[in-house]
């Protein structure tokens, strides 16, 4: 039996996976209309207004979480990194997208602290309004992978990443539908599973890096070849102890290890945003992307050692 979530448990870990997620899903529908081939205007048409949807559910979720989100949310950088402003300004002007940047700003001057127990009504109207959004998307990103699949639309965005993307919005799916019955979607019991998940997650960024990075970077291509093989190792070994289902000395070990693999990722997508930043990498990582795979990082980091 899962234990109930106390009513602040349930404001705090809906808005701090409301505030990750919402601005993943949000980015997921700028990298789909930024790389659309334009002739498909009513995709590229949708793709934006998943974009503005979804902000709008981020500006809520912002309002609410300010003074009530958990300090650790914050500290991790899951939310918004250093960087993030500068990789929107940057991703603004080359795709000629509009974003929203003061709300990033906002974002950034968010406080932990004062908790309001009367937010419950309207944080489970939120989770249920992005349940409902993210579905919509992940249908969206079926459609237009099916139509890369069939060769019917072409897009820059590898259709392995389509599939990744749609595979994030199937997970922060789930984790609403834990929440909205009262489950910590990240108790210890499912650790293993929520694991091999992000682990698969890290080892395909390693993979994009890769496959976005242009041949002439050989040392930069290499290591991320590195890290997608030990990903796939850490996802495989997590699958291993989830289908015995029992923790033991080995998965101390393993959580151990994945901390430093983690942390090693991490660094290494914060150094290739700044290259990119610089201007000093050949690649077609859009700023933005480089930013969103570094804060996925952060967040399957924070998962694993504070929660
Ligand atoms: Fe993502
Ligand atoms: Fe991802």
């Amino acid at each position: 039996m899962d234990r109930q979530l106390e009513t602040m448990e349930f404001i705090q870990k809906s808005l701090g996976l409301n505030l990750f997620f919402l601005r993943i899903m949000k980015e997921h529908s700028l990298i789909l209309e930024a790389g659309i081939a334009p002739k498909n205007t009513e995709l590229v048409e949708a793709a934006g207004e998943f974009r503005n949807g979804f902000n709008k559910l981020l500006n809520e979720a912002v309002r609410m979480a300010d003074g009530n989100v958990s300090p650790t949310v914050l500290e991790s950088e899951e939310i918004v990194t250093e960087l993030t402003l500068q990789a929107e300004e940057k991703t603004e002007e080359l795709s000629g997208i509009d974003i929203d940047m003061t709300l990033t700003k906002m974002e950034m001057l968010l406080r932990s602290g004062r908790e309001d127990p009367g937010l419950e009504d309207a944080v489970r109207r939120l989770n249920s309004q992005a349940i409902h959004l993210t579905r919509s998307l992940a249908d969206f990103k079926t459609t237009v992978l099916n139509g890369v699949l069939n060769c019917k639309i072409f897009t820059y965005v590898l259709p392995t990443m389509i599939e990744h993307l749609r595979e994030e919005a199937d997970a922060y799916i789930e984790c609403l539908e834990k929440l909205q019955q009262g489950i910590d979607p990240y108790q210890e019991k499912h650790i293993m599973g929520a694991k091999a998940f992000w682990d698969h997650i890290m080892a395909e960024h390693a993979q994009f890096v890769a496959h976005l990075l242009d041949p002439s970077e050989v040392k930069l291509v290499q290591q991320a070849n590195r890290f997608a093989e030990r990903f796939f190792r850490l996802a495989r070994e997590a699958e291993w102890i989830k289908s015995r289902g029992r923790f033991n000395r080995y998965m101390r070990e393993l959580m151990r290890e994945e901390i430093r693999a983690t942390r090693d990722i991490r660094n290494f997508k914060r150094t290739g945003e700044e290259l990119i930043l610089a201007c000093q990498v050949r690649s077609i990582i859009i700023p933005l992307l480089a930013d969103h795979i570094l804060r996925e990082a952060n967040h399957f980091l924070a998962v694993m050692t504070n929660r």
